[in-house]
């Protein structure tokens, strides 16, 4: 993950007016990384929950709670398709790419609602590929791996159109939207997004849709010619990061 992707996460939760003291639940939190960014903007008399599916994501979450020694930041495996009563009451949930791998992201949602408290802020960032890649300069191989890593979670069943659709499916899941804006995620000779990273952790993923084969990626070289084929000036939008803001009534 970018110092640009978190960053767009770092200002969504302090425009969500997220701060000390309060008990805030992370929506598929995979292995942690905006649980932690929470868990800064409460402090350490407030209280973040991670919750996820994939069970061996959150040992690295919990692995990383452990040795930071801090109590506050818990996880447990749960599937948001579920009511989830047992994990109480909420000021705000969060979540980043989380909603585009739903099937129904409205029951979903309507379901964390009754983890939220009245008035109490959700906010998602998600991604979206309807008008990326987009460039003036043509990046051959940066277009080939955007799509590999697009495609695959196409092919995995993720929504890649979850950015645009974010404000009406808060709104049919009852909450009252208040600011959605989207950010672009830059390629460029000096904005530098790790693509190889993204490329090297979901490698056995892009394999096994039968988007590339291992020899096509090369992943031991991909970075080096990635950045070969970067002119002096480039700006390459990879994904648009969107960014919701909404409140239970
Ligand atoms: C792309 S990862 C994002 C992880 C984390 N939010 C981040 O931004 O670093 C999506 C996460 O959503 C989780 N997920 C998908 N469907 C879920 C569900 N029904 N309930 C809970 N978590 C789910 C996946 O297991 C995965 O860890």
């Amino acid at each position: 993950m970018s110092e640009n992707e978190n960053s767009i996460t770092e200002r969504l939760i302090a425009s969500a007016g997220i701060a000390k003291g309060m008990r805030v639940l992370d929506i598929g939190c995979g292995n942690g990384v905006v649980s932690f960014l929470l868990l800064e903007a409460v402090g350490p008399e407030g209280e973040v929950i991670g919750i996820d599916i994939n069970g061996s994501a959150l040992e690295m979450a919990k692995h990383r709670a452990q040795s930071s020694n801090v109590s506050n930041v818990k996880f447990c495996v749960a599937d948001i398709s579920a009511h989830l009563p047992e994990l109480g009451v909420f000021d705000a949930a969060f979540g980043r790419r989380v909603l585009m791998y739903l099937q129904d992201p409205v029951s979903a949602l309507k379901n964390i609602s009754s983890n939220v408290k009245s008035g109490g802020v959700v906010a998602f960032q998600e991604s979206d590929s309807t008008i990326t890649p987009a460039r003036i300069t043509s990046l051959p191989l940066h277009e080939k791996v955007n799509q590999w890593i697009w495609r695959t979670v196409e092919r995995e069943g993720g929504n890649l159109h979850m950015g645009f659709e974010l404000p009406t499916v808060l709104t049919e899941s009852g909450f009252i939207v208040e600011n959605v804006k989207a950010e672009a995620i830059i390629q460029g000779q000096k904005l530098h997004y790790p693509f190889s990273t993204v490329v090297r952790a979901i490698l056995p993923r892009i394999v096994e849709q039968g988007i590339a084969t291992e020899a096509e990626i090369d992943i031991d070289t991909l970075e080096q010619r990635l950045k070969e084929e970067r002119p002096k000036s480039c700006v390459f939008i990879s994904d648009l990061a969107f960014s919701v803001l909404a409140r239970k009534p």
